[in-house]
């Protein structure tokens, strides 16, 4: 059984990570934020990638609905973008190497700059995001040490995640109807399986060579954030097993709580702020 979606709302809102680099932002743990930058390093030049991917199609969806949807997808990643732009200058400006990780991020994009290979890859890199955006809100304590500006980052930008997670398994269904299902799950499966290692592997490469540059803890408290506290990477498992379903179209059951959930906590927040 699966619940509707709860309705995707784009907030044109502004944390001001920019204005405070820290290298310790999560709980005073400098390993532990370097992991957490270095996924954040991926998003801005992944978002406008999944606008690219999901606005073409829109002159081929005709549910005004998911049409709706797209839209407000677009536009929340926008404002991702935005606010994720200026995390990046901020990490740029503790001597972390930005540049050079945004570019292994756009050279791998460019190999898959087809429609399909856009949006089959969108789904993937999406519910890498839902994934870790469960992980935020069903364990608020992960980010209740955080320094404010990012915790109100994260928190606004888990919610959303969530909010619009099932909107390019959508217009893939809706865009590819000739397509087989076997053919669209090995497919998107596929994409899943080049995405996962790929997005863990250079954020755990990135992390380790950005503490070497800066004189930062070794390389064992980036595993320990990975695979025990938090254990981002462990605590992904059982969301990414979700994706081998055949017939997966998001929408799980849990949605409706989770962002419920987490309007509540980005309404504390915005309320103590
Ligand atoms: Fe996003
Ligand atoms: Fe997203």
């Amino acid at each position: 059984m699966t619940t509707p979606d709860p309705e995707i709302i784009p907030r044109d809102l502004r944390f001001g990570v920019k204005d405070h680099p820290d290298p310790r932002w999560l709980g005073g743990e400098q390993a532990g934020s370097a992991l957490v930058d270095a996924f954040a390093v991926m998003l801005p030049e992944g978002e406008r990638y999944f606008i690219r991917a999901l606005k073409p199609f829109l002159p081929q969806v005709t549910d005004p609905e998911l049409r709706q949807d797209i839209q407000d997808f677009c536009a929340q990643e926008a404002f991702h973008t935005r606010e994720h732009l200026g995390y990046n200058a901020a990490l740029r400006s503790l001597g972390y190497d930005v540049d050079r990780q945004e570019e292994s991020v756009r050279w791998f994009f460019a190999r898959f700059d087809t429609p399909l290979a856009r949006l089959y890859l969108t789904c993937a890199i999406e519910h890498v995001t839902y994934a870790l955006s469960r992980i935020v809100i069903e364990r608020p304590e992960i980010m209740d040490k955080a320094h404010p500006a990012y915790r109100r980052l994260w928190r606004w930008h888990a919610l959303e995640e969530v909010e619009h997670s099932s909107v390019g398994l959508r217009v893939l269904r809706a865009v590819t109807p000739g397509v087989p299902g076997w053919k669209r799950y090995i497919l998107r499966c596929a994409a899943l399986g080049l995405m996962l290692p790929g997005m863990v592997g250079l954020a755990m490469i990135s992390a380790r060579r950005n503490l070497r540059a800066t004189g930062g803890p070794s390389g064992w408290g980036l595993w320990r954030a990975a695979l025990f506290s938090p254990g981002w990477v462990r605590r992904m498992v059982p969301t990414m097993l979700a994706y081998l379903r055949p017939g997966y179209l998001g929408r799980n059951d849990c949605d409706a709580a989770l962002v419920a959930k987490a309007r509540d906590a980005l309404d504390a927040e915005l309320a103590a702020a």
